[in-house]
C-alpha cells in the first residue's frame, strides 16, 4: 500500500491511488476490485465519469473493510449551491452504495457560472456535520482558491489539478504549499498521449534505475511531495504504478524531468473560463 499524507482536516490520505477515467461501470467494477487486491487503498471517481455505480461494486467486491479505503468523488456545476452540494453528496452515496465519503471535490470552478463559493459553503457544512473526512476542489486556480478561503475561512484539504512533467504547475504548487493544500495530480503520466513516457530523459532514467518510464514519472510526483491518481485498467500496469516506494530520484534527476515543462498553457484545463 502507498504511504499516507495527513490532510488539514485530519484525514490520512494515501499518496497514490487509482484514477478511473475513462472507465465504464463494468471496467470500473473489475479494475477497482483488482487494484484493491493489489494494495491500492484510494479510489477516485466523479459524477462526470458515469461509473460511480461500478466503482461502488468494485469496492464491495474487494472485501476490504470500508474504513481502510479512501473514496473520492466530484460533482458538476449543476450542484453549485449550499443545499445542492448536499444533494450531490447524497446522490453519489446512493450510486456508490456507501454511507460516507472520504473526500468530495468541486469538479471545476466554472467561474462564468460563479457559484463555486456557494458550493464550497455546502462542502464546509457537510464537513462540519461529520459527513466527510476531507473537502477539496479540482481544477481551481489560485484566484479561485483565494476566494473560497477568503469568503468561508475553510481551506481545501486537496486541490486536484492536471500535472505531469510537461505541465508542472510550479506557481499553483507554491500557492498550495503556502496554504497547506495537498496537490493531487491528475493525468500524472500524461494521459493517453505518449510524449512523457517516450521522452529520452525519462527512458534513460528508467534504464538507469531498472524501472519502467511510468514508474520514473510517478516517482517524480512523489519526490515533489505530491499525491496522485494514475489510471490503468491493465493489471500489470496497475501493479507497477503502485510499486514506486522503494527507490528514489536524486534532486538532479527530478530537475531533469521537470525540464520537460511546456508551461501551464499546455494543460487541457488551461481555459476554465467558459465551462
Ligand atoms: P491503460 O489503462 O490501457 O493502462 P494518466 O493516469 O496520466 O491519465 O494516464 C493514463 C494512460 O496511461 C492510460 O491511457 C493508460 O492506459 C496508460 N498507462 C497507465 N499506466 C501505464 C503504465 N504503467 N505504462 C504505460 N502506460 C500506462
Amino acid at each position: 500500500t502507498a504511504p499516507t499524507v495527513t490532510l488539514t482536516h485530519g484525514a490520512e490520505m494515501p499518496r497514490l491511488g487509482l484514477g478511473t477515467w475513462p472507465m465504464d461501470d463494468s471496467a470500473a467494477e473489475a479494475t477497482v476490485a483488482a487494484a484493491i487486491e493489489l494494495g491500492y487503498r484510494l479510489v477516485d471517481t466523479a459524477e462526470n465519469y458515469g461509473n460511480e455505480r461500478g466503482v461502488g461494486r468494485g469496492l464491495k467486491a474487494s472485501g476490504v473493510p470500508r474504513e481502510e479505503l479512501f473514496v473520492t468523488t466530484k460533482f458538476n456545476k449543476r450542484w453549485h449551491g449550499v443545499e445542492l452540494a448536499a444533494e450531490a453528496y447524497e446522490r453519489s452515496l446512493d450510486l456508490l452504495g456507501l454511507d460516507y465519503l472520504d473526500l468530495l471535490l468541486i469538479h471545476w470552478p466554472n467561474p462564468a457560472h460563479d457559484r463555486y463559493v456557494q458550493a464550497w459553503q455546502g462542502l464546509a457544512r457537510l464537513l462540519e456535520r461529520g459527513r466527510l473526512r476531507a473537502v477539496g476542489t479540482s481544477n481551481f486556480k489560485p484566484t479561485h482558491l483565494e476566494r473560497v478561503i477568503a469568503e468561508t475561512g475553510v481551506v481545501p484539504d486537496v486541490n486536484q489539478i492536471q500535472l505531469s512533467p510537461t505541465v508542472t504547475r510550479e506557481s499553483a504548487r507554491a500557492y498550495h504549499a503556502k496554504h497547506g493544500i495537498v496537490t493531487q495530480s491528475w493525468s500524472p503520466i500524461g494521459g493517453q498521449r505518449n510524449e512523457v513516457l517516450g521522452a529520452p530523459v525519462v527512458v534513460e532514467l528508467a534504464e538507469r534505475h531498472g524501472r519502467t518510464p511510468a514508474q520514473i514519472v510517478l516517482r517524480w510526483h512523489m519526490e515533489l511531495g505530491l499525491a496522485t491518481i494514475p489510471k490503468s485498467t491493465d493489471p500489470v500496469r496497475l501493479r507497477q504504478n503502485l510499486d514506486v516506494f522503494d527507490f528514489s530520484l536524486t534532486a538532479g534527476e527530478v530537475a531533469a524531468i521537470s525540464a520537460l515543462d511546456q508551461g501551464d498553457a499546455a494543460g487541457a484545463d488551461s481555459d476554465v473560463s467558459g465551462h
